[in-house]
């Protein structure tokens, strides 16, 4: 059953100019072999990660994402079933933080600074459509 779940979390203090090339690069090489793909944005100190595979494979992986000392208060936003993947080609693709996605991510925001926390599964979920058409990637 393919599902696709959606997590925030807030960056933690140790969080360094490396570690978010250390978590991509660990996110392309396991996502690849569990089946899982997805997209990962960072904004404002927030992350904000969709993951979409196998129900088994997701679970696993969100519970060992959300273990990672890197951040934390990750909040679980939705999670559904899907009938096709979003992200069929990225194992993991970055959301670059640059001036044109911050609007994008302003779009979706019901407050003045972008806050996943409170937007709803269906604006999450056009959220991440039109990232997916419009967005800059990083690699
Ligand atoms: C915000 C965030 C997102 C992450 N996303 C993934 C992911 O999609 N896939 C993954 O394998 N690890 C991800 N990680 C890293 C895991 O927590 C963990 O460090 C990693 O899977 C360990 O695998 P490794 O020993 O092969 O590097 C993420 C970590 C953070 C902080």
């Amino acid at each position: 059953m393919l599902i696709q779940l959606t997590y925030a979390s807030r960056t933690a203090q140790i969080l360094g100019p490396g570690d978010v090339k250390d978590i991509l690069r660990s996110s392309q090489r396991n996502n690849a072999a569990a089946g899982v793909t997805g997209a990962l944005c960072l904004t404002n100190g927030i992350f904000l990660q969709q993951l979409e595979g196998d129900r088994e494979a997701v679970n696993k992986l969100y519970h060992r994402i959300e273990k990672d000392p890197r951040h934390n208060d990750t909040q679980i936003l939705d999670f559904s079933e899907v009938a096709s993947r979003r992200f069929g080609t990225w194992s993991m693709g970055l959301v670059a933080a640059t001036a044109e996605n911050r609007q994008l991510f302003l779009k979706y925001s019901s407050k003045a600074d972008f806050d996943p926390y409170s937007m709803s599964s269906a604006t999450l979920r056009a959220f991440f459509d039109e990232v997916m058409h419009n967005v800059r990637w990083l690699s």
